[in-house]
């Protein structure tokens, strides 16, 4: 497991993200309009789209390309559609705002 910092709370707008690469994943963290941050690989299951520049509604992002809604929270797609990303855990220092995410591996 490895523990990476990627920044600061006030870094990422609400309903925005903020994306990184480890390795040769790309990875986008959500901040929703609760404040809660999800982090998932920026690539949709269906045909690859960067989900960081999709629409965030709820709790879901709509990738730009066809419109799939994707749970931030589970990774799931809603249906009729199906798939599933890969999501990390978060984690923010309560005293500095530093953002944190689990990697496996
Ligand atoms: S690539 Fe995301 S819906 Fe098609």
């Amino acid at each position: 497991m490895n523990k990476l910092h990627i920044g600061h709370l006030e870094d990422i707008d609400e309903k925005g993200s903020r994306t990184f690469k480890v390795q040769d994943t790309e990875i986008a963290v959500f901040k929703l309009s609760d404040g809660s941050l999800h982090a998932v690989e920026n690539r949709c299951p269906h045909k690859g789209g960067k989900l960081s520049e999709g629409m965030v509604c709820g709790t879901a992002v709509h990738c730009p390309l066809h419109d799939w809604k994707i749970d931030l929270r589970s990774g799931k797609v809603h249906e009729p559609d199906d798939g599933c990303l890969n999501t990390y855990p978060t984690e923010v220092d309560g005293n500095s705002g530093e953002i944190y995410i689990t990697i496996a591996g």
